[in-house]
């Protein structure tokens, strides 16, 4: 089929690559000159496992290309919309702009007939008004919503076997035909038997916040069972492995630490407050307030446990951070709660390096007045703290032994619960971590 996706930052230039590799005739349209000079020399501009290799294969294969010119999407007969809708500065609320604009020249181009694919997260309601604005430009296009839930460092397989297919859209001949068409877009995944679910519009824009605010509220349960060890000197990970034991509950998201970050989960829950509050039932997700600030706590929480290792101050300690990535195989720093933690740190006084296997580069962009090392050697040399941060393999696999000789002090402050800490202690370390003894 021939298909153009609009917006090629994360989630536009992993779905691009995955559709051309399906056999698709593909189209990525970015107003951001630098990304689509690098896509279309088959490179990915950020780091994504399988994603390189897809990508040189498009456009080496002629399938896949990308331009900034929207015209260039007008062969195509379905249309996906994959532009980001962060949070608006000092509001809870989505930034909608960069949406209202691709819809605006998605219609430039756009033929009886066509699918419009709305991917992007949104406030619930925001598909219905963009369905009247195209309805009243071309009445015989159909807008369908189709939510991604791809997690960053898993993106191609999420995107290509994703756990299920969310199809939004008002019922009736028009709408129905649309689906069709979607059907032959994801037409290897649903003949290996991938669930679709067909709803309207406002369950299928629902659907996708209602599953982040789920994982979010998941997690920061798990935290404030940590903060219930701490004060009675439980341990929070054998906590989470007894009661995942239970298939109702499940071990998964229940990995107690630093609590989550990056591009999705923080500012959905807060966008998703914001909407409740518009549409006059705030109260109904009052509780996703405590789940964001349960989150946000574990993070002075850890600039606490920092300064009792160290004694009661961090002025003028060297200490080492481990990890800047919001999370493990991605170099995306957006709300990463490690670089929150280093920045405190070394507001409060402390000489504080960072380091990170991947995300350096982006983490020197955002926090310039941050110290950087290239290597966990350069990054612990005369520390007198090590906080690991963001749970690397490579971090989870150092050796306590070899680490102590580079140390000036050895004390690991483990914000994952990654470690082993008989392991750590037997070898010499001060071992601490959040929500155990
Ligand atoms: C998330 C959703 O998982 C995905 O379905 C959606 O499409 C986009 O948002 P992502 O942002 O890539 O994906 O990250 P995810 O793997 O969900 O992790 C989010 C954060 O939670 C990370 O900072 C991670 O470190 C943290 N986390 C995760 C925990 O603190 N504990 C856990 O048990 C799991």
């Amino acid at each position: 089929m021939k298909i153009s996706v609009f917006g090629c930052g994360y989630l536009g230039a992993v779905h691009a690559a995955c559709m051309a590799s399906l056999g698709h005739e593909v189209v990525g349209i970015d107003i951001v000159p630098e990304q689509v000079r690098a896509l279309s020399r088959g490179e990915a501009p950020f780091f994504e496992p399988d994603l390189p290799g897809l990508l040189a294969e498009g456009v080496a294969g002629g399938r896949l290309r990308f331009s900034v010119d929207p015209g260039d999407a007008s062969p195509a007969t379905v249309h996906f919309v994959c532009v980001n809708t962060p949070q608006k500065k000092g509001e809870y609320g989505a930034d909608l702009s960069h949406l209202n604009a691709v819809i605006e020249s998605i219609l430039a181009v756009v033929k009886p007939g066509d699918v419009i694919v709305g991917k992007s997260t949104v406030p619930v309601g925001t598909a219905e008004r963009l369905l009247a604005r195209i309805t009243a430009v071309e009445p015989e296009a159909e807008l369908l919503w189709n939510p991604e839930f791809l997690r960053e460092g898993h993106a191609v397989q999420d995107t290509l076997s994703p756990d299920r297919f969310v199809y939004g859209y008002v019922d009736g001949p028009q709408g129905r035909d649309a689906a069709a068409k979607l059907d032959e877009v994801y037409a290897v995944a649903l003949s290996d038997g991938v669930p679709k679910l067909e709803t309207d519009l406002a369950t299928a824009q629902l659907v996708k916040v209602a599953a982040n605010s789920f994982l979010a509220t998941k997690i920061s349960f798990v935290n404030a069972m940590a903060e219930l060890c701490e004060a009675t000197g439980a341990d929070v990970t054998q906590l989470a492995d007894a009661i995942g034991y239970d298939d109702r509950i499940g071990r998964k998201f229940l990995n107690a630490g630093l609590g989550f970050g990056g591009g999705c989960l923080p500012k959905d829950i807060r966008a998703f407050m914001a909407r409740a509050g518009e549409l006059g039932v705030d109260q109904a997700l009052t509780f996703l307030r405590e789940v964001d600030s349960i989150n946000m706590r574990r993070r002075v929480r850890m600039v606490d446990l920092a300064r009792e290792v160290c004694g009661g101050s961090i002025v003028g300690r060297r200490l080492a951070v481990l990890g800047s990535a919001f999370k493990p195989d991605s170099d995306d720093i957006r709300d990463s709660p490690a670089l929150s933690v280093a920045a405190q740190m070394q507001l409060q006084g402390a000489r504080v390096l960072v380091t990170d296997p991947r995300a350096i580069d982006n983490a020197r962009k955002k926090w310039p007045d941050l110290e950087f090392a290239s290597t966990v050697e350069e990054a612990v040399a005369e520390s007198e703290a090590v906080l690991l941060l963001t749970e690397w393999p490579e971090y989870v696999e150092l050796d306590p032994a070899d680490l102590k000789r580079l140390v000036a002090v050895p004390r690991m402050i483990d914000g994952r619960n990654c470690l082993e800490p008989a392991r750590w202690r037997a070898a010499g370390w001060t071992y601490r971590a959040l929500g155990r003894p």
